[in-house]
């Protein structure tokens, strides 16, 4: 019997979206010009296509305009930051993704650093990660502020809460603990090597889990009320699993965000956020 509060992702994407379409058609009647993002797609990753395809939806809904360039498998770096230079200085392209991860023989980390940090809406420029570090604005990581979002959604005062945050990459781990404890929460951040992982999770008030393993948290991992936000997109035999363990969880948590439509969703409506932000911040 499930005694866990679901938080719906979806219903709050839509929430959001609808605000920021409204936040987007006022700056195309100041700007003359609609907010503009552009996602570079290179190869035929599955998942990304996937990915790709619904940020591009997702700018439809939101009254933003995409510019999606689609590059083969073998694009050479040197083409490939010459699109980056191009859009940088683009006047009507407000925000630049480029969708990971890139073909082999490509450095994503170099790429990704050409990128204009005031044009990164994916927030994974240094510049952007060391003022996230630094608490200075910036345009921070998506799938970690739509976490907090839906930490807040459930009316839950984030302030003086023990946070515990399972994963520690750069995408999504240490991102979501900096905003855990910006929110003023106590963070304790754990990973594969940490020791007595049973012990800290049982005391987290709110337990975030990005570790990328099915059904990692089992039940007993789990405080009783304890808010558990799943990150977790584990693909199995064509489903999809978070990386805890729903049914157990939701016995223990009093609020928990299902996979998929919990964190998922977010995640998109986040970067349209990042964009209109951006619009807005460079005009
Ligand atoms: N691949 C998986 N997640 C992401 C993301 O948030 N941004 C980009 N650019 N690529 C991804």
């Amino acid at each position: 019997m499930n005694s866990a509060k679901i938080i719906d992702g979806k219903a709050l994407s839509a929430k959001i979206r609808g605000e920021l379409k409204t936040q987007a058609l006022e700056f195309e009647k100041a700007h003359g010009r609609k907010v503009g993002l552009a996602v570079i797609l290179a190869g035929d990753n599955a998942a990304s296509q996937v990915y790709v395809r619904n940020k591009i939806i997702a700018c439809e809904e939101t009254g933003i305009k995409s510019f999606a360039y689609y590059l083969p498998a073998d694009v050479t770096q040197n083409k490939l930051l010459e699109l980056i230079d191009e859009l940088n200085s683009d006047k009507a392209v407000d925000g630049i993704l480029v969708q990971l991860p890139l073909p082999k023989g490509l450095d994503e980390n170099y790429i990704l650093s050409k990128i204009d940090p005031k044009k990164d809406v994916d927030g994974f420029h240094a510049v952007n990660a060391g003022n996230l570090l630094l608490g200075n604005a910036c345009l921070a990581a998506c799938t970690p502020s739509g976490v907090i979002e839906l930490i807040k959604s459930t009316g839950t005062d984030i302030s003086g809460k023990h946070a515990v945050v399972i994963g520690r990459s750069n995408i999504v781990g240490k991102p979501v603990a900096l905003l855990l404890l910006q929110n003023n929460a106590t963070v304790t951040v754990c990973h594969s090597k940490t020791a007595n992982l049973k012990e800290i999770t049982k005391t987290a008030d709110i337990l975030v889990v990005a570790i990328g393993k099915k059904e990692f948290v089992r039940g007993d991992m789990v405080k009783d009320g304890a808010v558990v936000i799943d990150v977790g997109m584990n693909r199995f035999d064509g489903k999809l699993y978070g990386d805890a363990n729903f049914e157990e969880c939701a016995e223990k948590a009093s609020y928990i965000t299902p996979v998929p439509g919990g964190v998922g969703p977010m995640t998109i409506t986040m970067l349209m956020n990042n964009t209109v932000k951006a619009a807005n911040l460079n005009a």
